[in-house]
């Protein structure tokens, strides 16, 4: 199995529960490694540019305002098959259908305010973490 890297958020809602370490602490058990971490307040500009790709959907100035309310925690992960493992770990987008166990079951509040974003596919995560860290940054890390 190949050494991939992803990228997660966590959202204004879960850093507003207190919740940094027991959503960290989610990953770290499942086998995923924090390689970059920072606290960001996104700016409107930075979470429409995120968002980009759902600018036409109904729910779009609504994600925009949420993505907005607080600081957010953005991370590289790194391990085995690390993009599938972040999303099972995070679980369903709708945490009311995700499962036992899962950061949105434990940490999210519904659709909107669920705890966490996760890549979905390896050209994602390379654009995701372009848009936040720099070769530089990642560079550093290299183990
Ligand atoms: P995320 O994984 O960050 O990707 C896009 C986000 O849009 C998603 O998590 C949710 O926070 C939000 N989202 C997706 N679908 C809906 C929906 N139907 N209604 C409201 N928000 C949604």
């Amino acid at each position: 199995m190949a050494i991939e890297r992803t990228f997660s958020i966590i959202k204004p809602d879960a850093v507003k529960k207190n919740a940094i370490g027991g959503v960290t602490a989610k990953l770290e058990e499942g086998g995923l490694r924090v390689i970059a971490s920072r606290m960001v307040r996104l700016t409107e500009a930075q979470a429409k540019a995120f968002y980009a790709v759902h600018k036409d959907r109904p729910f779009y100035g609504d994600l925009v305002k949420f993505m907005t309310e607080g600081p957010v925690v953005v991370q590289v992960l790194e391990g085995e098959n690390a993009i599938l493992k972040n999303r099972e770990i995070m679980g369903a987008t709708n945490p009311e259908k995700a499962d036992a166990g899962t950061i949105r079951k434990l940490f999210g509040t519904n659709i909107e305010r669920n705890a966490v974003h996760g890549s979905d596919a390896p050209e994602t995560a390379a654009q995701e973490i372009a848009f936040f860290f720099s070769g530089a940054d990642l560079a550093a890390l290299a183990r």
